[in-house]
């Protein structure tokens, strides 16, 4: 700001405040002494206006106001180019208390996240506060594609359980957050045909994931068989039991799927492919919180592991 505006801007406001001011004065001088109901001497439609002071608590709270603004233009910055007085912050910006807040706040939790961060992912799982940490982060992080209970949704993986696109070793789920994942499966509409695509769906559904067929569902097992050898193993791997490199889904494990398991999701699939986004974390949390969540997602697994078949 040129100084030319900085002074316009300052005066303008002083100025303003001291009309203010005086207004307030000098309409109180105008007040009758006696305190009697005195009226403007007018009436409209028989309503009249009594000319009574300022009740004392409007008037003291109108004074405050104004010592409030001055206060506040001398601390903070607020006429033209004066930086405010606030101690401790050499001209105070909201720059500059995000900073603060993020440096008490690096310094109160710096040397916590430090070490867990030095502790391996195995370790830390069995620690309760890391875990706690981890659900909190979870929850603020990671719920809102994964849900609160981790339990995924529709396109998105459930992470409880031992059911795993990319891999369910520690180190591998932190490289799943750090760096994220993506879904790559094309559509196969073009390839093979709309009969194609029924019959791979049906093979998929019934044979592989050994899902009951409805009785009509008119697709020849065999010719998906065909179907799949030449199109799908690539990916998917000579019995169907996915590659975690390419994060080419399980398909004889249908609780582990994202996308649906009718045929016609299975055949929507098969169309138009899938292409799920695991957005990458290093940037937004760094290191040391998704060596964390690294743990406390490692440990949901393994609770259901641990727990006795049903
Ligand atoms: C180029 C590798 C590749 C090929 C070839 C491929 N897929 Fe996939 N497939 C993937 C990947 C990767 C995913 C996971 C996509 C995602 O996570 O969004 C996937 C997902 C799927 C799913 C969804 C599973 C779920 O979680 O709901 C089905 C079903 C499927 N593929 C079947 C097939 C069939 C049938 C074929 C052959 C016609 C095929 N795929 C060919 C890579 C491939
Ligand atoms: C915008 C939605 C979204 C958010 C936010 C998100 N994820 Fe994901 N995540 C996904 C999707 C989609 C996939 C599956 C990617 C694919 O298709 O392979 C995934 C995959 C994963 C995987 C790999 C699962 C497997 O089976 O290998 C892990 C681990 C994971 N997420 C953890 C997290 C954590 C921890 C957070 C919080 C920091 C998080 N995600 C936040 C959408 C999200």
């Amino acid at each position: 700001m040129t100084s030319f505006w900085s002074w316009y801007i300052t005066l303008l406001t002083i100025g303003s405040l001291v009309a203010l001011l005086w207004l307030i004065f000098a309409t109180r001088r105008g007040e009758s002494a006696d305190g009697g109901n005195k009226t403007m001497g007018h009436a409209f439609d028989g309503i009249e206006e009594y000319d009574n002071p300022l009740p004392k608590w409007w008037f003291l709270l109108f004074i405050g106001t104004i010592v409030f603004a001055a206060g506040y233009l001398l601390l903070y910055p607020g006429l033209g180019n004066w930086k405010g007085v606030l101690p401790g912050y050499d001209g105070w910006t909201q720059t500059k208390e995000w900073q603060r807040e993020v440096d008490a706040a690096e310094k109160a939790y710096g040397p916590l996240f430090a070490r867990l961060a030095a502790t391996p992912i195995e370790e830390l799982a069995q620690d309760e506060q890391a875990l706690k940490i981890g659900n909190r982060l979870f929850a603020t992080y990671c719920s809102i594609c994964h849900g609160s209970d981790a339990k995924g949704a529709q396109g998105f993986p459930n992470l409880t359980d031992a059911n795993w696109r990319w891999g369910g070793e520690p180190e591998t789920i932190k490289t799943s957050i750090l760096h994220g994942r993506q879904g790559m499966m094309p559509g196969w509409g073009e390839v093979v045909g709309e009969a194609g695509v029924k019959n791979v769906a049906a093979y998929v559904r019934g044979t592989l994931a050994g899902l009951p067929l409805p009785a009509d569902h008119g697709a020849d097992l065999d010719e998906g068989q065909q179907v799949y050898q030449t199109t799908c193993v690539a990916c998917h791997g000579p019995e169907g039991k996915g590659m975690a490199a390419l994060g080419a889904p399980d398909l004889t494990q249908p609780s582990g799927w994202i996308y649906g398991s009718s045929l016609a999701q299975l055949q929507q699939t098969v169309r138009h492919g899938r292409n799920g986004q695991m957005p990458a974390q290093e940037q937004y949390l760094g290191n040391d919180k998704v060596h964390v969540l690294a743990a406390y997602v490692y440990s949901l697994s393994r609770q259901v592991e641990e727990s006795p078949a049903q």
